[in-house]
């Protein structure tokens, strides 16, 4: 069950979790930038994270693929459960390669390889001693139909990733991270470098990746994490001040604090 926990009348959403975030803290050396974090998120559907500039959300998506592993001084407590196998992928004994092929990022500009379109997409497998060409081709197709690329790109497939428009380079990276079959996929503000019709086929690819994956978006825009998240939760200096139905975020918060964000009122 996922649990509205900041909500005092917290009830249960009937929805299982995919990964349940527990007492979670991170430092940025002395600095603590996550204070006491809790959160579940909901399998199969999209949470959005929202809050104002600096209030800690990349940090967090972050902590959900061990990307602060790679700075020294960095430091986690507490957990994220994964609930397909009860794995703690914060706890130094997980290798934190495995975490990131079971949860992959999309970032705020589009970051394709200097490769192929092909040899984008194909990367992680590679990556995964894949060799057999076969099963590359496939599974390239595979994502790239996921990622709703395919039908503009098949006949193009050796050209310079560069050379796609952004909103294409977006759903370029998205292919790329859905190569491996991951479980969740983190987006941080995967539509802000990039045009509004853009955005809108971004929004729906997303919508329809809940057939296969769990999502965590941070969005600074309340229309979109409107329009694509089921959950959505509110943070403020480190902390979730609220965490609820999207609906009752936007329409009926129980904090001041939310309903003075959602309103435009601060950030
Ligand atoms: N590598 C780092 N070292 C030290 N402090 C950091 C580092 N990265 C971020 N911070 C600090 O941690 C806090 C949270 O930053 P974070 O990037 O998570 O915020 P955010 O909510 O994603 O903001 P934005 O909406 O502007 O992207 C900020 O005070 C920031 O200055
Ligand atoms: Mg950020």
């Amino acid at each position: 069950m996922v649990e509205k926990t900041t909500n005092s009348m917290s009830e249960s959403i009937a929805v299982k979790p995919k990964a349940e975030v527990n007492n979670l803290n991170f430092y940025y050396g002395s600095v603590q930038v996550l204070k006491n974090i809790n959160l579940a998120l909901a399998s199969k559907r999209v949470t959005a994270l929202i809050g104002p500039s600096g209030c800690g959300k990349t940090t967090l998506l972050r902590c959900f693929n061990r990307m602060h592993d790679l700075y020294p001084g960095n430091r986690y407590e507490g957990e994220i459960i994964l609930d397909t196998d009860g794995i703690n992928i914060l706890s130094r004994r997980v290798d934190p390669i495995e975490v990131r092929m079971r949860i992959s990022m999309v970032f705020q500009k589009p970051n394709p390889f200097p490769k192929s379109i092909y040899e984008n997409v194909a990367y992680g497998l590679r990556v995964r001693n894949e060799s057999r060409r076969n099963v590359i081709d496939e599974k390239v197709e595979k994502a790239l139909r996921g990622a709703a690329l395919w039908d503009e790109v098949k006949d193009r497939l050796k050209d310079q990733a560069y050379n796609l428009s952004g909103g294409q380079q977006q759903r370029l990276c998205i292919a790329r991270s859905l190569a491996t079959e991951p479980e969740i996929i983190l987006f941080d503000e995967p539509t802000s470098a990039i045009d509004p019709i853009a955005t809108m086929s971004i929004e729906e690819l997303i919508e329809d990746l809940t057939q296969q994956v769990t999502i965590l978006i941070v969005t600074h825009s309340m229309q979109q994490a409107a329009r694509v998240s089921e959950f959505t939760a509110f943070m403020y200096m480190g902390e979730i001040v609220e965490f609820d139905d999207t609906k009752t975020i936007f329409t009926n918060p129980s904090k001041k604090q939310t309903e003075d964000y959602v309103k435009g009122k601060f950030g």
